[in-house]
Parts: structure tokens; C-alpha cells; sequence
């Protein structure tokens, strides 16, 4: 792993809000053929990431639940694991097999007969190959994970061609029950130093949902981007709460090294094969991408891409909007105004001018006034509308604009000495 990863945020598609534990190597290419058809990779769209389930389940006879036994006397919490552990269901038979072969090395399951033919695929096109799994003896879904084969597991991502592992966290409170954190950082810098130790660069995801403060730490255990909160759902409290909860964290970002407030939930969502459209409104899956751009975040799709109509391959392919997001300056929005319902979040770019969120929280209309100089800007600027791709004013010093129930407005300020 070098310093050349991520130096403007991972944009791509994932299969987990789309299609959940329902995916097939077939899903995947479908992925890729429709990233590449759709024009999506034209503009900067370029990891397909396997999530959960690409592996086998652990059936209960299986050594990896012997292994819980001796930890489980370690830890004294044995009375716990018992617990946690009956919680497992092994009624799901299908994938329970061999989840490793003689050496050890992980097995990839019916639905993902050829891992190194489906990199090659993804690669065939331009694209990069992202894979998931968990530092537990299971993943959130109960396939198995990488426990106690950390490096042998870097070792067959990278053997099978992938670029980018995201690393969740489910299973290891089971090996860590106490949460201190040296524990919670543990299972990272052991995967870090696996992934460092082979000889190809993988962008490192840190999965763990925000658990002690990661931010302030993640990129010292050599984290790429790391998951800020728990899952993104496709609702406005969700979304609200998860971007507008990054006032703060914009320290903490930068090139290399970003936070992650999860996937866009646009177009056709679904955690299955049973997929509907979003729940978010337009207004809202705009003000999404938009708060994403600011924020710096990875931008990782959650929709079927073989289903994309055009608002959302609209909302994709706006390269101004998309360039606040890659600015090389790698700066985080930070919040400036909080003004009744409207806040007020703003960017500044490599070129001198400044990336402005205006949002709307309420679930009213409001008209709002922006003084430029509460932005620190004391020259007039022209004011771009990024989402139109038109210049709305010239010489400005204030800007005003009506806002709907959770719209947005994303506007470039470029101060007249910088044109
Ligand atoms: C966790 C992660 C999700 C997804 C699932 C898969 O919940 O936060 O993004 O990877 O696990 O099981």
C-alpha cells in the first residue's frame, strides 16, 4: 500500500444496497456492462465492489466455532458467546460448505465460480475490482471471515486481482467484547500490515460504523476512507442525520484519507432481488449527491445499474458536480451557517473559488439570503449553479434563492480576482 490511493475519493458502484446477500457473479458483470453502456465510466465512475456473501457459510461443525471456544475462555464471556452465537442460523444450507481448502486459502462460492476470470472482466474494461469481508470468524451475514488468516486472505485478494477491500467489522466483538481502543483498532492494523506485505496496491475501507471516533484515528492504521455511522438507508432521517452528522469531521479528511458516510441511495435500491426506486425524493437524492460532493465522501452507488432511467444517470453525470467531490485539494466542507431550517456548508477548491451547499432541513419552503462575506469572501464573485451549469450572477456579493422541503442549492463562488 503506498501514498499514490485515493488521493481524490473512491467513486464506483457496491452490490450491497442493491442487491444484499441475492448476488451472483452474474450480478456483477451486469454491473460492469452497465457502468460501461450507460457512460457512467466516462465520468470518473470506476470501482465495482463485491460486498458480503461472495464466500461460503461455516457449517456449526465447522473448526472455525471451536476456535470461539478457546477465545471464549480467554475472554470469560464464554456464557456470552453461547448466546451470541446461538443467535446463528444454519437453516440457510445452500451455502454452508467448505469455506477453505487444505492450505487454508478461502473458497468462493457456487454463485462466484471464477473470482480471477470476474477481475479480469472488470479490468477488461478500465474498471477496478473491490472485494468485502470481515476480521470476525463471520461476516454481518454469517459467511466466513478472515480471522486467523489475515494474511493469507490479502494475499488471495490480490492473487484474484482486486484493488480495494473493504473491511467491515461484524464477528470480532466476539473476540473483542471489551471495545477498548486498542482493540478496535487491532483487527485493522493487522489487515494494513497484511495488505502492506503483498505486492499490489488495494485501497483499504474501514467498515466498523464510526466506533470510537475512527475518524480520529483510521488513517493511522492505514485506512483509505472509513465508515463514519451504521448503515445509510434510502429515508431523509437517515441521510440527513448521517451527512449533516460530518459538521466537524472535516479535519479529520483529506487526500489518501477520507470519511465515509456510505452509499448513494438513488435510483433502484433494495437489499434483494425484490428492487423498487428509492424512497428519497428528487429534491432529496439531489440534496444527497450534492452534501456527498461537499463532504469528500466516497462516492459508491447503491442502485441496480442495469435499471438507471434518466433523472438518476442525470444526477450521475454532472461533471461540475462531480469535480467539487475530485477537487485535488482534497479539502472537507465544513459548515458555516446554521440559520433556522437552512445551513449553510461550503468548500474551498484548488482553483481559489469556493463549492456553497445551501440546504433546506425543514419540511417547509424557505427564501434564504446569503451574504458572501459570511463566507470570508470580500470580493464580488460570480455565482455558478452547479446542478444547471450556468453563471447566476456576476459581481455578487449576496446571493438569494427559494428553497423547497429538503432541496439544495450548489453553487461555485469564484472571487473577480481569481477569473
Ligand atoms: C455491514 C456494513 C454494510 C454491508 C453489510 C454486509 O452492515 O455496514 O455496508 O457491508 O455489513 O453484510
Amino acid at each position: 500500500v503506498g501514498d499514490n490511493i485515493a488521493l481524490t475519493p473512491p467513486m464506483g458502484w457496491c452490490s450491497w444496497n442493491c442487491f444484499g446477500s441475492d448476488v451472483t457473479a452474474k450480478d456483477i458483470r451486469q454491473a460492469v456492462d452497465a457502468m460501461v453502456g450507460s457512460g457512467l465510466i466516462n465520468y470518473g465512475w470506476s470501482y465495482i465492489n463485491i460486498d458480503d456473501c461472495w464466500m461460503n457459510r461455516p457449517g456449526p461443525d465447522d473448526p472455525v466455532f471451536k476456535i470461539n471456544d478457546q477465545i471464549a475462555e480467554k475472554y470469560e464471556a464464554k456464557e456470552d458467546l453461547r448466546r451470541r452465537l446461538s443467535r446463528i442460523r444454519f437453516d440457510e444450507q445452500e451455502l454452508v460448505g467448505r469455506v477453505r481448502d487444505e492450505q487454508g486459502r478461502i473458497l468462493s462460492n457456487k454463485d462466484f465460480p471464477d473470482m480471477k476470470a470476474l477481475t479480469g472482466y472488470i479490468h477488461g474494461f478500465g474498471l477496478k475490482a473491490g472485494i468485502y469481508t470481515s476480521p470476525g470468524h463471520v461476516t454481518c451475514q454469517n459467511y466466513i471471515g478472515a480471522y486467523g488468516h489475515e494474511e493469507q486472505d490479502a494475499r488471495q485478494f490480490a492473487t484474484w486481482g482486486f484493488d480495494f477491500l473493504k473491511y467491515d467489522w461484524c464477528g470480532y466483538s466476539l473476540i473483542a467484547p471489551d471495545q477498548s481502543l486498542k482493540s478496535l483498532q487491532q483487527p485493522y492494523i493487522v489487515m494494513h500490515d497484511a495488505l502492506s506485505g503483498i505486492d499490489r496496491d488495494i485501497l483499504f475501507s474501514i467498515c466498523q460504523y464510526g466506533r470510537g471516533d475512527v475518524w480520529k484515528w483510521g488513517a493511522s492504521v492505514g485506512g483509505n476512507m472509513w465508515r463514519t455511522t451504521s448503515d445509510v438507508r434510502d429515508t431523509w432521517s437517515s441521510i440527513s442525520e448521517i451527512g449533516f452528522g460530518m459538521a466537524g469531521k472535516e479535519k479529520y479528511a483529506g487526500p489518501g484519507h477520507w470519511n465515509d458516510p456510505d452509499q448513494l441511495v438513488v435510483g433502484y435500491v433494495g437489499w434483494s432481488k425484490n428492487l423498487r426506486p428509492t424512497y428519497l425524493s428528487p429534491n432529496e437524492q439531489y440534496l444527497q449527491v450534492s452534501l456527498w460532493s461537499l463532504l469528500s465522501a466516497p462516492l459508491i452507488i447503491s442502485a441496480d445499474l442495469t435499471r438507471l432511467d434518466k433523472f438518476t444517470l442525470n444526477l450521475l453525470t454532472n461533471r461540475e458536480v462531480i469535480r467539487v467531490n475530485q477537487d485535488v485539494l482534497g479539502r472537507q466542507a465544513h459548515r458555516v451557517i446554521e440559520a433556522g431550517t437552512v445551513q449553510v456548508w461550503a468548500k474551498p477548491l484548488a482553483d481559489g473559488s469556493v463549492a456553497v451547499g445551501i440546504f433546506n432541513l425543514g419540511e417547509m419552503p424557505v427564501d434564504y439570503q446569503l451574504d458572501l462575506k459570511a463566507l470570508g469572501l470580500e470580493d464580488p464573485c460570480t455565482v455558478r449553479d452547479l446542478w444547471r451549469q450556468k453563471d447566476v450572477a456576476n459581481r455578487a456579493n449576496t446571493y438569494s434563492c427559494s428553497l423547497n422541503r429538503h432541496a439544495v442549492k450548489l453553487l461555485k463562488l469564484t472571487p473577480l480576482q481569481r477569473l
